[in-house]
């Protein structure tokens, strides 16, 4: 007998209940419509609670003389030119206005002696932009955003896990999901369906995402829905991520600390950064600051632990209790380590996904009809190298408008589409993947984890990428051989399998992508390829073909607007379309 599978009708389902979902929601119910919101975790403990140091937005209230263009400049610059000029020009206008939105709903960003929003220095700004509370930034905005949606009485269902998204003639009319506790199934139908789902970070080794999140399970779902992804090769290495105890190896240690005054030495005693940003030392880009402490650690100078020393007390205890209160806890409660009075020994760890869904830049419509998407699982705002601080921008501005353009069009739809076919397809194949085999998912999760850390990390060649399609492939091949049972502990098994199907493509797609970029541009290090290739200046673009294998192709990058490029440093080596000149 079939397994049973209830059906839930919206206007508009999103997909994630993170920072960039549930401000989609919101724009949605205050629409006019009526909104679902599923999500893997407990409510209020998505991805983005762990984003620590600040967010960005031009206030002006330290630094007066900032503006908007000067944020677009500098997130095309440190982007080394791979955003989408668009993308970022939106993201720099309508920042201020997202954050003071949020100030609104009481979310409790730190203040000034005399009240303003304050403002912190992160890598490679220009001037002070970063708005933050403490270092736990992420969790203030969540709670702001939460009590907003509780207000709306917008439901937000938790722990559902969504295996495809539903398709119909072309058009995405919501998701199949079952209840990683209970394995009850749900097919959510939606005239309009806003993914939200993150990154694929987690599937580094070393990483500052937590278990089971961030597996590119959106890069997967959206894949198969017939959308596009571009540069899945173009991964952030956050430059200072615990180093211990092992189970905590990746979680991140905040460029607040750096943003506060910390400094990075390595075990000679040296402060390193000296040679690699004279000028701009511990705040220089982000793939700087993660190629310096990774070199300094290859090449010997590291701590006992495989790290260098991140040092940040000699601005004293009351100080960092007030600004990095987070990380003052965290290093005492994992590593009984008072970091007032001892440096932190940190190294790169895999942090964000600067790749992924290509969306309009207006509406954030994918390719496919009735598919919006925002926050990490997409790409074009951050390039080859994301500005510390615009993710969190990101998912305000780019939320709201998926939410308001899902909304628009579920307004034009007479009927909500739903295909029994497609439905039933979606529960047989969740039948198909339990079953007792001689594999597990934990493992051969870690396998690949391990292998993405060792052939696409930091610095890459192409050997090591094709060797790391070979272990894929391998590791692919077992995956019908997994053993999946339901147990009195839930329907974990099953999630389990499901995120290594979902990881093991979007690894294959970096790894495509790292093999097809043959430069070195920003957070990718090709040692085979050492220098930037300016000429020209490319997104790798990849969909599934016919047959299911993905297929890599070019895309030019779009050109700066005129009035913008004067904004953009060094604008004297710019031509009139924005591109580098020789
Ligand atoms: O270091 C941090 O606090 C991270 C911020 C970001 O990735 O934007």
């Amino acid at each position: 007998m079939a397994t049973p599978t209830r059906t839930s009708v919206s206007n508009v389902l999103v997909i994630g209940a993170g920072g960039a979902g549930l401000r989609a929601a919101i724009a949605a119910a205050q629409a006019g419509v009526q909104v679902t919101v599923i999500g893997k975790r407990t409510r209020k403990d998505a991805h983005t609670v762990l984003a620590a140091g600040g967010i960005n937005a031009v206030l002006g209230t330290v630094d007066p003389e900032d503006s908007w263009q000067q944020h677009f400049a500098d997130t095309m610059k440190e982007g080394y030119f791979l955003s989408d000029p668009r993308t970022v020009e939106l993201m720099a206008r309508e920042a201020p206005g997202a954050i003071l939105e949020l100030e609104d709903w009481n979310c409790k960003f730190a203040r000034t002696p005399d009240g303003r929003l304050d403002q912190r220095f992160f890598g490679a700004h220009k001037y002070r932009r970063t708005c933050y509370a403490g270092d736990y930034t992420g969790r203030a905005i969540i709670e702001a955003l939460d009590a907003k949606i509780e207000s709306l009485d917008i439901p937000v269902i938790e722990h559902q896990y969504v295996s495809r998204l539903l398709m119909a003639e072309g058009t995405c009319f919501g998701a199949f999901a079952f209840d990683i506790n209970s394995g009850e199934r749900t097919a959510y139908c939606a005239d309009a369906v806003v993914l939200a789902t993150g990154g694929h970070t987690r599937i580094w080794r070393k990483s500052s995402s937590r278990r089971d999140e961030n597996n590119g399970d959106g890069m997967f779902l959206a894949l198969h829905a017939g959308c596009r992804l571009a540069d899945m090769e173009l991964v952030q290495f956050h430059p200072t991520g615990m180093v211990t105890p092992e189970d905590m190896a990746g979680t991140l240690v905040t460029e607040a600390v750096r943003g506060e005054g910390g400094r990075l030495y390595n075990s000679e005693g040296h402060r390193f950064m000296g040679r690699y940003d004279e000028e701009r030392m511990e705040l220089s880009t982000r793939d700087r600051v993660a190629l310096a402490n990774y070199t300094e650690i290859a090449e010997g100078r590291g701590g006992p632990n495989g790290g260098v020393f991140l040092d940040i007390s000699h601005i004293g205890k009351d100080a960092i209790l007030e600004k990095l209160p987070r990380m003052y806890r965290q290093f005492l409660e994992y590593q009984m380590l008072d970091i007032s009075s001892h440096p932190m020994e940190v190294a790169p760890t895999a942090h964000y996904s600067m790749g992924g869904v290509v969306v309009d830049p207006d509406t954030h419509a994918t390719d496919v009809d009735g598919l919006f998407a925002a926050g990490e699982v997409t790409t074009g705002l951050h390039g080859a190298n994301r500005l510390g601080g615009n993710s969190l921008a990101e998912i305000l501005v780019f939320g709201k408008r998926a939410g308001e353009t899902a909304t628009a069009l579920s307004k034009t739809r007479d009927v909500v589409l739903r295909s029994r076919k497609a439905i039933a397809h979606a529960s047989d194949e969740l039948d198909s993947f339990i079953s007792h085999g001689s594999e597990f998912a934990r493992p051969l999760q870690r396998s690949l984890r391990n292998l993405m850390w060792e052939h696409c990390g930091v610095v890459r060649d192409g050997g090591g990428l094709e060797t790391g399609l070979k272990k894929i492939s391998e590791l692919s091949a077992v995956l019908g051989d997994v053993d999946v049972r339901p147990t009195s502990e839930g329907y974990g098994d099953l999630a389990h399998v499901l995120d290594l199907r979902a990881s093991l493509l979007s690894g294959e797609t970096s790894l495509l992508g790292a093999l097809a970029r043959t430069e070195t541009r920003g957070a990718h290090n090709r040692s085979d390829y050492p220098e930037v290739a300016d000429d020209p200046r490319v997104n790798y673009v990849m969909r599934l073909d016919s047959d299911g294998a993905v297929n890599v192709s070019e895309l030019g990058v779009q050109a700066m607007p005129d009035e913008l490029v004067r904004y953009v440093e060094g604008t004297e080596a710019l031509g009139a379309e924005g591109r580098l000149l020789e």
